[in-house]
């Protein structure tokens, strides 16, 4: 009989009737040509798009071993356009002005407000003349830290308006990586807004933003400008007048004359035409920083022709897109799955989506079920982590809503354990609708392992077989393939066109970090596992990265945001279960000589991490290490740490250890926390 992960769900007749790709031999078909005739394939695709010069002699060309040498990846070299002239002027021209662009909904229901493809070219165009003014130029950085606002794609748009590449850091990070981040893309520009409602939280995001200009400076570059949305005053402020007892928030955003300019004043004098400016096909697009095993993040950096081609097919044939259909992506543009499916994918497609500004428990468990109902949602993309919150109110609160429209539900960030996959489909989804399973990564620009919906049988759990373009291969650990059921490490053979082009400024780091390992391929740091139809399953990271409620994080980094903590000798984090967030941190401190290691103490390391990285990134448990096990040649043993944290004994030939006594030491330190989070996973 098998676990329901063996279980196979066939589409749905009425979603294979009108999909896209509607059978395996059609997918395979063009799965095949896709890799035998690349330029063919997505030649066909770019002929929908605007060139401003065409491609003269080769579609493409790449190298991907770092033996031969340096890694490259070239698309439509030659030929020039500019993306944001695809997804709006393009889209007008072709009769869809009136159309709606974008449905946003605050955090409180009453903030609600939409936007036609006409407006939003306007909006773009005064804010590239904005940029424009203040000395952006095509190929400077725009730093972006904002809520899910409007402005935050018009921001984007106004900037591959111009040629400018942008890079958004997402709002939960703190100022310390806001400033490391606009110090490594040496940004001219930071725009940002006065602060957010995260359900019945404020934020104040200015000042985060002048504590990382501050900190910006003095580690040796200066932001010229800092364009503030004003965005709280706009806002109903309903939680304010709900909420007995709490006071409406009397707040002025610090300011910073000749510095700092407000994004309303500047939009009022600017003109409402902006002509493109044509980028080359590699030109950069945008940069967006992602966690690095050595816990400096990596700036990944995209380019403009392949990820336009990318971001528009996935879109397609991913969430089977028909016109007339309403999408909606609750994940943040401050990560990838914002940029490509939240803007570039349903624009490029001429779609009308939900931008959410709130989070899915406020003003009620229900919301998500909520929106889903308002705006007749047909295409829905979403998360584990959330799927698996949402599931603990059980049943009652998605059955208040109607959930009939919805045709396809999206999945991404993090493998979905067939549980939270069953109740998506069985509840959500009832029973008729398509499941993709969408695994990809900052670096893959776009979904690289998915079923397609009215094609696909789905199996809980596996994100099942390669899009278009993509070759997988598993690898042992000797660069083997492994052919048939088995499992590796999950690589690509060959570049698809939304694939990231290097790391910005340091392409050593890029071609060692993804290419050196196995050479001819492109590492991505997961494992998977094949079963005997061919079905792929992620298993998980194989490096010393950890995937927090679908964000990724590394050790590395959170380890030196606590060693940087004055009591503290060594620290070292593991990766422990987590009911809903997938994966937590658990952390292992060694305080310094004569210190107690205190719940003070424990608090101020959580404050670290939050002031370091962010909230999200906050320690679940922090426990005290009289020392850490270490091999003689003093390295710290991981699999022995892991085993503590889940309160395993079994913890293997520990032989090699300089003090074998400090395993022992180790249990019989668990601090209740870890207790407690062992019987809630
Ligand atoms: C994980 C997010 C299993 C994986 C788009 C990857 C997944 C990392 C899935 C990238 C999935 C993402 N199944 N694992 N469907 N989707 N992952 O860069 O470990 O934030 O390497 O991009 O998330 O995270 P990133």
């Amino acid at each position: 009989m098998g676990g329901p992960e063996q279980q196979v769900f066939h589409p749905n007749a009425n979603i294979v009737r009108k999909a896209h790709c509607s059978s395996m031999e059609q997918y395979r078909q063009m799965h095949a040509r896709s890799l035998e005739r690349p330029d063919e394939f997505w030649g066909e695709i770019a002929e929908q798009f605007h060139w401003e010069a065409p491609v003269k002699s080769n579609f493409f060309s790449y190298n991907f071993d770092i033996n031969k040498g340096p890694i490259s990846i070239k698309w439509m070299e030659e030929a020039s356009t500019n993306i944001c002239f695809n997804l709006l002027d393009v889209n007008i021209q072709k009769g869809l002005g009136d159309k709606v662009a974008f449905y946003w909904e605050g955090n409180d229901p009453e903030d609600y407000t939409r936007v036609t493809y006409k407006k939003l070219l306007e909006h773009v165009c005064k804010f590239a003349n904005v940029l424009k003014s203040h000395g952006v130029e095509k190929g400077d950085r725009v730093a972006i830290y904002m809520p899910m606002v409007l402005e935050l794609v018009v921001t984007m748009l106004a900037c591959s308006r111009i040629g400018a590449v942008h890079s958004i850091v997402f709002g939960g990070f703190s100022a310390d990586s806001l400033a490391e981040r606009m110090h490594d893309c040496r940004a001219k520009i930071l725009v940002t807004a006065d602060g957010v409602w995260r359900g019945d939280k404020l934020l104040h995001l200015k000042e985060i933003c002048d504590t990382a200009l501050d900190k910006c400076s003095k580690i040796g570059h200066n932001v010229e400008k800092c364009i503030v949305v004003s965005h709280l005053t706009r806002l109903s402020n309903a939680h304010t007048q709900k909420t007995p007892g709490m006071k409406p928030p009397v707040h002025k955003t610090p300011f910073t004359p000749g510095r700092d300019l407000w994004w309303d004043d500047e939009m009022k004098g600017a003109s409402n035409f902006c002509y493109p400016t044509w980028v080359d096909a590699e030109d950069p697009l945008f940069m967006l920083y992602t966690s690095g095993s050595t816990g400096k993040p990596k700036g990944v950096l995209h380019t403009t022709a392949g990820y336009l081609l990318y971001a528009a097919t996935t879109f397609k044939y991913v969430f089977d897109y028909h016109p007339g259909d309403t999408y909606w992506c609750t994940a943040d543009i401050g990560w990838i799955t914002g940029h490509t499916y939240v803007v570039y994918g349903p624009l490029a497609n001429g779609a009308t989506s939900v931008m959410f500004e709130g989070t899915p428990f406020y003003p009620h468990n229900g919301r998500y079920w909520e929106v889903i109902e308002k705006y007749k949602i047909n295409l829905f993309y979403t998360a584990p982590t959330a799927i698996r919150a949402l599931m603990k109110f059980g049943d009652e609160p998605v059955k208040k809503f109607n959930m009939s429209s919805l045709r396809v539900l999206g999945s991404v960030g993090e493998p979905i354990n067939p549980e939270a996959w069953l109740w998506y489909y069985r509840l959500v989804g009832q029973n008729k609708c398509s499941i993709v399973d969408t695994f990809w990564q900052t670096e893959t620009g776009g979904h690289v392992l998915t079923p397609l919906p009215g094609c696909t049988p789905m199996k809980p759990g596996s994100a099942t077989f390669p899009f278009f373009g993509v070759q997988p291969e598993l690898l042992d650990e000797n660069g083997k393939i492994i052919r048939g059921p088995g499992e590796g490490y999950l690589v690509f053979s060959k570049p698809w066109p939304g694939m990231m082009r290097t790391l910005f400024g340091n392409h050593d780091r890029f071609e060692t970090t993804y290419f050196k390992k196995f050479p001819g391929y492109y590492c991505t740091g997961d494992g998977a596992r094949r079963d005997e139809e061919g079905y792929l399953w992620v298993t998980g990271r194989m490096d010393d990265m950890l995937n927090v409620s679908g964000h990724l994080l590394s050790t590395a980094e959170v380890e030196s945001a606590l060693v940087e903590h004055p009591d503290v000798a060594e620290a070292a984090v593991v990766s422990h279960p987590h009911a809903v967030k997938g994966e937590c941190l658990y952390c292992f401190i060694t305080p310094n000589e004569g210190v107690h290691f205190s719940t003070t103490l424990v608090a101020e390391l959580r404050k670290k991490v939050r002031e370091k990285i962010g909230p999200f990134a906050s320690p679940e448990v922090v426990q005290h290490a009289p020392g850490l096990p270490k091999t003689r040649s003093g390295k710290i043993m991981r699999r022995v740490l892991r085993k503590v944290a889940l309160n395993d004994r079994d913890v293997g030939d520990t032989s090699t250890l300089a003090d074998e006594g400090i395993v022992e030491a180790l249990f019989s330190n668990r601090p209740p926390e870890a207790s407690k989070l062992l019987k809630a996973c």
